[in-house]
C-alpha cells in the first residue's frame, strides 16, 4: 500500500467515524434536553460533525474515491460505543459526556495521524480540511473537560 492509498483509506475511516458519531450525538442531544447549556453545545457539535463528514467527503471526491467504509477502520468505535451504551438510567447525561470526551480524544488522534500522512504526500487541501476539523474536536474536548464536573454535580444533587 503506497502513501496515497493510506491517506485514502484513513479518509474513508474518518468519514465512517463522523457518520457513526452523528448518530450517537443525536441521542445525546435528546438525553440533554433538561440541561439547555449542554444540549446546545452538543447540538452545535452535531452540526459540526455533519460538516466534518462533508469536508472529508470533499477530500475523497477530489481523489475520485467514494465513501464506502473499509472492513477494518482505523478508528472503529462500534466496540467502544457498546461498552458505553447508556440505558434508561438517570445518569445518562454524565455517561454521555464521558463517552463524548473519549470520542473527541480518539478523533483528535485520528486527525493528527491523517494530517501527518497528508503532509507527507503534499496534499495541502486534505491537510487544511483535517486541521479545521481537528481544531473543532479540540474545542469540544476542552469544553467537555471544563463542564463534566458541572454535569456530574447536577446529577448528584438531583440524586441526593
Ligand atoms: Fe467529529
Amino acid at each position: 500500500m503506497n502513501q496515497h492509498d493510506v491517506v485514502k483509506g484513513w479518509l474513508k475511516d474518518a468519514y465512517a467515524m463522523e457518520e457513526s458519531i452523528s448518530k450517537v450525538l443525536e441521542n445525546h442531544v435528546g438525553d440533554a434536553k433538561g440541561v439547555p447549556m449542554v444540549r446546545d453545545r452538543l447540538q452545535q457539535h452535531l452540526d459540526a460533525t455533519h460538516r466534518h463528514a462533508d469536508l472529508i467527503k470533499g477530500c475523497l471526491d477530489r481523489m475520485g474515491e467514494d465513501t464506502s467504509a473499509r472492513k477494518t477502520g482505523m478508528a472503529d468505535i462500534s466496540g467502544m460505543m457498546q461498552g458505553m451504551m447508556t440505558g434508561a438510567t438517570d445518569d445518562d447525561l454524565v455517561k454521555d459526556c464521558i463517552q463524548d470526551y473519549t470520542t473527541a480524544h480518539m478523533e483528535i488522534a485520528s486527525y493528527q495521524a491523517l494530517i501527518t500522512a497528508a503532509q507527507d504526500i503534499g496534499d495541502r487541501q486534505t491537510v487544511q480540511a483535517c486541521q479545521q476539523i481537528l481544531n473543532e474536536e479540540i474545542a469540544m474536548q476542552q469544553w467537555l473537560r471544563d463542564h463534566l464536573p458541572m454535569v456530574t454535580e447536577k446529577y448528584l444533587q438531583h440524586a441526593a
